[in-house]
């Protein structure tokens, strides 16, 4: 297995936290390497659900290591309030199996006080941000002006950091945005609280991972949000403000890129989107909204109810493209079980253009109109299957004409909400990583 990648190829919500939830079984370390708790990662245990934000969707197994790279922000505040909802529900949390990163950057308050204020302003236009702070605060890093989190072990640095970054902000707090002004003093008090409690979570988590490797550990990169949402190649500006594209795992880690030795996308077998931005197969019908209501579509992370639409094969092969996806997890197979007719698009027109690759216009992607192919749809509840062969032959044409259109291999499809309502495909390119690190599928 060694180091694999995974990574969301739509708009995020494909159920990488359950793909992720089954894969740590066969690995050493679990590792984000992106975003913040704007993530929600929904994991079904038992009948427990568990919403993971910042925290790698490996910590529900208890002999793992998990680890929060440097390409993470961190609000430490909702840090230790999920931290603490897990420690409730019986999940261990503590410093031997969790580490993050010195160099993961800080959510500031007031990173999310600009957040909302900004969409605030930008009235009908906005992006419909998840309203965490996670722009402002990647900004801020971009800027120079941030905070690392290790940062909260140093109190003269901590001090020379907020006196560098708090006169420009509170000008805007005032002035711009007539918000409250924060006090330096204040803010100091609260950092060096929140360095207090996590302290010994803290480490040079690169360090961690390249002696993991030289010990032959395997290792999950998790990624989090998608492809489309990617700050460079997604559907700008309609995007989260990191790379969530395979690429940053190296970056937002600390490793080479010649040491990922697998990258693995997960994708819906339909489309869904949360927020503001285009999105060419939207249902805005009643098809849309039964996809909606079965297949659970409310955000994780804000319960906003999520856009659905059908699978995008163009969109796929872009993601496939910008990720050097190598397989792909079909997640939530089963919310299509009523349809008697599904629909893939493979391609756009666009005023007497065909777009067979994804376009870079947003305008595009807004006006443009699907070519669809058809396919008979298999009504009847594949829910909860486990075995490829007992699938109808109906959704098996589904999943050969996906593998078909999109030219790459398909290690699982997803049937249900839990862990084993998962069917692992014989001799897919993921059967045969796990075979080769002895960590077989049962
Ligand atoms: P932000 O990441 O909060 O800045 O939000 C920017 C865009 O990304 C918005 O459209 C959000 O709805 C979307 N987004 C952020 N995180 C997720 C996620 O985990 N799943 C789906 N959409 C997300």
């Amino acid at each position: 297995m060694a180091t694999i990648t995974i990574v969301g190829t739509q708009w995020g919500d494909e159920g990488k936290g359950k793909i992720v939830d089954i894969l740590s079984e066969y690995v050493d370390i679990i590792a984000r390497f992106q975003g913040g708790h704007n993530a929600g990662h929904t994991v079904y245990l038992n009948k427990q659900k568990y919403i993971l934000h910042s925290i790698p969707t490996g910590i529900l197994h208890p002999n793992k290591t998990c680890i929060i790279g440097n390409g993470v922000v961190i609000d430490p505040n909702a840090f230790i309030q999920e931290v603490e909802a897990l420690k409730k529900l019986g999940v261990k949390i503590a410093p031997e199996n969790l580490r993050v990163s010195k160099r993961a950057h800080l959510i500031m308050p007031y990173n999310c006080t600009f957040d909302l204020e900004r969409e605030k302003k930008k009235g009908k236009n906005k992006i419909g941000t998840t309203g965490r702070g996670i722009g402002p605060a990647y900004e801020d890093k971009m800027a120079r002006v941030g905070m690392c989190i290790g940062d909260l072990l140093h109190e003269d640095t901590l001090t020379k950091s907020i006196q560098n970054a708090l006169p420009e902000k509170n000008s805007l707090l005032k002035n711009y945005f007539e918000t409250q002004e924060i006090s330096p003093e204040t803010l100091l008090e609260e950092c060096k609280k929140y360095g207090d409690i996590l302290k010994d979570y803290l480490a040079d988590t690169s360090v961690l991972l390249n002696k993991a490797m030289t010990e032959g550990k395997d290792i999950l990169c998790e990624g989090a949000q998608g492809t489309m949402l990617d700050i460079d190649h997604g559907t700008y500006p309609f995007v989260t403000s990191s790379n969530c594209i395979a690429g940053q795992a190296c970056i937002g880690l600390g490793f080479g890129p010649n040491k990922v030795d697998g990258i693995l996308g997960v994708t819906k077998a339909y489309t869904t989107r949360v927020g503001n931005g285009p999105f060419p197969t939207e249902l805005t019908d009643d098809i849309g909204k039964s996809i909606q209501d079965k297949g659970k579509e409310f955000g994780a992370t804000t319960g906003r109810p999520r856009r659905c639409g059908w699978f995008d094969a163009v969109g796929l092969r872009y993601a496939i493209r910008v990720n050097g996806l190598q397989t792909i997890a079909l997640t939530k197979m089963d919310v299509l079980d009523h349809l008697d007719t599904i629909k893939v698009c493979t391609g756009y027109k666009w005023k007497g253009e065909t777009f067979h690759d994804f376009p870079y216009e947003a305008k595009i992607l807004q006006e443009c109109t699907p070519i669809y192919k058809e396919i008979s749809g298999w009504q009847k509840t594949i829910h909860g299957t486990k075995q490829y062969e007992d699938l109808p032959q109906k959704t098996k044409d589904y999943v050969k004409f996906l593998q078909d259109t999109l030219e790459i291999d398909i290690s699982i499809v997803s049937t249900g909400f839990e862990r084993k309502e998962t069917i692992f495909i014989n001799n897919s390119l993921l059967d045969q990583w796990l075979k080769l690190s002895n960590r077989l599928v049962n």
